[in-house]
């Protein structure tokens, strides 16, 4: 009876599979499925139970429980933990929920440990118990963060506007352990018994007791439902970190995902300063709603009003307009820029950074048949400034808008204005904004909240937006926005 057996399991989606495969029958992806030694975790202590049924326990001699009327069923009303910043409560609907377990995903680099340690910060000058655990840095690389989130600004950067930070001197007075052991974690908790506890990162953390490497499947999936159990029990709102793949996804099993209350992504370029919190998960609030973050030398600072910052920060140029875009429920406007040049390639390239591909295809599919715009000997690149992601169909008309106008290099005009020389010389009039969904015959379809995003617009003086209302069509609208000269 004593074989080892291995078990195949997808890295992405857990799925199981008693051979190899290279494409997982679950989520098919490629690529994903790994070895593993087959776990069966012993239930000595208590967690872990996140498969279900109770496993080889024969089920006689077990009491059977009540079930109660949901109206019986007492709710008290626990008040949310606010996290010092209103972007992160926001996003999760307001505030940390004790006892929750939420995991934030996002690549290395982005900012994670820095939002994490500034939420911690936050919290324990305002009187939480904290725990900051780190599997991944030392105790003395998260003081050195810390030393920098609690550094007052140079006048310089806090005279740049809204949200500027204040060193944050709590963000040093949060406790560390920098442990990857789990059961040592575990222990901890349970001895300081915080309000607010962050992994960082899920993936680092290892129980013995467990086959397979620290980040396999099996052990960060016993890992986190031993961390819910211990957060539920003794009311800790937990933060677990998590890796994300190339693709963005998290890494690990989607089983991570169904076990948290929350999913939060942390987004944006690296090298750029802007990024987005966003929630894909959210059992005590919306998933709609988005958090605005820059990064600076003194950490990461709240955008308050995301807007201002990228209609100001509007290039006046062939290949560039501001789409109204919704973030949740904030209507937020953003420049999208597209270049348009002579391809060598067959297939000619397309790039895309902040909107989807395959709608970028059907935008150009669109203006290529409707619009008798081709660009099918041309690279097209399509970017979203400032490394905002804008998955809404409510995008497709900025992106039409901003490959014609680089393609045919003129500056989009704001309709019934003298249209611009084409050289970038009338910079001083406003950038055209827009939105609305394209649609296959070449029409313009209606997007949600068509109100907020012009009165967005309005707010920032940009007249004459170029929308489905007005302009019926795809033509209509090029015709508005670009006209020909001469
Ligand atoms: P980090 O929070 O460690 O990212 P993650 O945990 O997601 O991997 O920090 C990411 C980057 O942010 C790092 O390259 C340095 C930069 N940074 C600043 O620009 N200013 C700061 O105050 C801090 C703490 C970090
Ligand atoms: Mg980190």
């Amino acid at each position: 009876m004593a074989r080892a057996a291995t078990v195949h399991v997808c890295s992405a989606c857990g799925h199981e599979s008693p051979r190899w495969l290279g494409q997982c029958p679950g989520c098919e992806a490629w690529g994903t499925i790994t070895e593993e030694r087959a776990t069966r975790p012993t239930g000595g202590r208590g967690g872990g139970s996140a498969s279900g049924p109770a496993r080889g326990r024969s089920s006689s001699g077990v009491p059977a429980a009540v079930p109660t009327r949901l109206r019986d069923v007492t709710a008290p009303r626990v008040p949310r933990l606010r996290t010092g910043l209103v972007e992160v409560d926001r996003v999760l609907g307001g505030g940390l929920v004790p006892g929750s377990l939420v995991l934030l995903g996002g690549s290395p680099g982005i900012g994670k440990s820095t939002l994490l340690n500034t939420v911690l910060g936050h919290l324990q000058g305002a009187g939480s118990r904290t725990l900051y655990v780190s599997g991944e840095e030392s105790a003395a690389q998260v003081r050195l963060r810390a030393e920098r989130l609690a550094v007052p600004p140079s006048s310089g950067a806090a005279a740049s506007g809204e949200g500027a930070p204040v060193g944050l001197a709590s963000a040093l007075d949060v406790p560390i352990l920098a442990e990857t052991d789990l059961p040592t974690v575990i222990a901890t908790i349970e001895a300081e018994r915080p309000d607010v506890c962050v992994i960082d990162s899920v993936q680092t953390m290892h129980d013995p007791d467990l086959n397979g490497a620290p980040g396999s499947v099996s052990q960060v999936r016993e890992v986190a439902g031993r961390l819910m159990e211990v957060a539920k029990r003794l009311d800790v709102a937990t933060v677990l970190v998590g890796h994300v793949t190339k693709e963005g996804a998290l890494a690990g099993p989607r089983v991570l995902e169904h076990l948290v209350d929350c999913v939060l992504q942390f987004e944006g370029e690296r090298e750029r300063t802007y990024r987005t919190l966003r929630a894909s998960k959210n059992r005590f609030g919306s998933t709609n709603e988005a958090g605005v973050f820059e990064m600076r030398g003194a950490g990461l600072v709240e955008v308050l009003d995301p807007s201002a910052r990228f209609v100001g920060e509007a290039t006046r140029a062939a290949g560039s307009v501001i789409l109204c875009a919704m973030e949740g429920t904030r209507p937020l406007l953003v420049e999208v820029q597209a270049l348009v040049s002579p391809s060598e390639l067959v297939p000619p390239r397309r790039v895309c950074n902040g909107i989807d591909r395959n709608r970028l295809a059907l935008v150009l599919a669109v203006l290529s048949r409707h619009a008798g715009l081709s660009t099918s000997t041309h690279d097209v690149f399509v970017n979203v400034v400032g490394g905002v992601r804008c998955d809404e169909p409510g995008a497709d008309l900025a992106v039409a808008l901003a490959v014609a106008s680089a393609a045919r290099g003129i500056v989009p005009t704001v309709p019934g204005a003298a249209p611009d020389a084409g050289d970038g010389d009338g910079s001083d009039d406003l950038p055209v904004a827009c939105f609305g969904e394209v649609g296959l015959t070449g029409e313009l379809r209606g997007v949600a909240h068509a109100d907020r995003r012009l009165s967005e617009a309005r707010k920032f003086g940009l007249r004459g937006v170029i929308q489905p209302e007005r302009q019926p069509t795809l033509r209509d609208a090029l015709r508005s926005a670009l006209p020909r000269r001469g």
